[in-house]
């Protein structure tokens, strides 16, 4: 090879790599970095967003080159040389992504690891119940308080349990970048350190229905001390809501709070000015004119593109959600 064409090759390359180095590096691409394990999980980010530059700068300067140098001219109707390959390029060009690939293995291997484990000796734990088309947080820790968005102490490791009652769904904040899929009948689990205090959104990122655009909850990331008193007034306002009652915390008989079931059950998909909701994927509630019984067999059996409500909700839970729908209250 021409000493003239390896270093016109080497010019398109850097030429092209910094370009391309450029649009990678000052654009802010990614959302703010708001947990421990996302460092990692940027680190093999721009890892591979390094090394997919480096090929794309050879394949491109090749490209270029190529067209220029061996292009056809008008007149020239005779056949190509006829070659034979060149076993010395082709080992170059299959052990090199090898290498390249085999290094992000090893990269995601690592971080996964590492991502997988708690940091401190105190971690949170939280159980996430995931169904069409709403998420719920539930503290067993701390008097079983329920919530549907999720609160979080900022700098302690929570470990979420994550379950869904219907089908496959899947947690994302973009801001913490661990992702981990709800599935029926299984238990998962996902590590979340969060640095920074703020709200983020949750994100449900499987296609799980025609309300999944709309499986939004928000995290909301606090101090030590705000979140100790976040617990303590959900546990004072015996919310506790769903799948409670198994260790009498909440005290028997006292009604569940309708409007916090509506908007952790129904508010995501429908809209009911009273719970604040806005909904689209099923009718507007406000002014409703149906009978309690209707009501409540629609809540219990779905229908119509809404999932079963039955053993979701307590017989308690449904009767109160009736009388608010309803306004046949007793
Ligand atoms: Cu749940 Cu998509």
């Amino acid at each position: 090879m021409r000493r003239g064409a390896i270093v016109s090759l080497i010019a398109i390359a850097v030429v092209v790599a910094a370009i391309t180095t450029a649009i990678a590096y000052f654009i802010d691409w990614l959302p703010e970095q708001a947990s421990e394990e996302r460092v990692g999980i940027d680190f093999v980010l721009w890892l591979t967003i390094a090394i997919c530059i480096f090929v794309f700068a050879v394949v491109a300067a090749i490209s270029i080159y190529a067209g220029f140098k061996f292009r056809v001219r008008p007149d020239d109707d005779s056949d190509g040389p006829p070659i034979h390959g060149h076993t010395g390029i082709e080992i170059v060009w299959t052990a090199v992504p090898t290498i390249l690939v085999t290094i992000i293995a090893i990269a995601s291997a690592v971080v996964l690891a590492r991502n997988d484990r708690v940091s401190g000796d105190n971690p949170l734990t939280v159980e996430v119940t995931a169904q069409q088309f709403a998420w719920s947080f539930r503290y067993p820790e701390d008097g079983d308080v329920t919530s549907p968005n999720l609160y979080l102490p900022v700098d302690r490791s929570a470990k979420l349990v994550l379950q869904a009652r219907d089908v496959i769904h899947s947690f994302w904040v973009p801001e913490f970048g661990q992702k981990q899929d709800a599935v029926p009948g299984i238990v998962t689990t996902l590590i979340v350190t969060p640095t920074k205090t703020g709200e983020y959104r949750i994100i449900c990122t499987e296609l799980c229905g025609l309300g999944h655009g709309l499986m939004r909850s928000k995290a909301v990331v606090v101090s030590e001390g705000e979140f100790a008193t976040w617990l303590r007034q959900e546990g004072q306002d015996g919310e506790g809501g769903e799948g409670a009652g198994d260790d009498g915390e909440e005290g028997e008989g006292e009604a569940p709070d309708a409007e916090q079931l509506f908007v952790a059950n129904c508010g995501s998909c429908h809209s009911f000015t009273e719970a604040g909701t806005s909904g689209t994927i099923g009718p507007g509630l406000d002014g409703l004119d149906t009978d309690p019984a209707d009501a409540e067999r629609q809540i219990r059996q779905g229908g119509g593109g809404m999932p079963p409500f039955e053993g979701r909700l307590s017989d308690a839970e449904i009767e109160s959600l009736v009388q608010y729908l309803t306004g046949s209250r007793g």
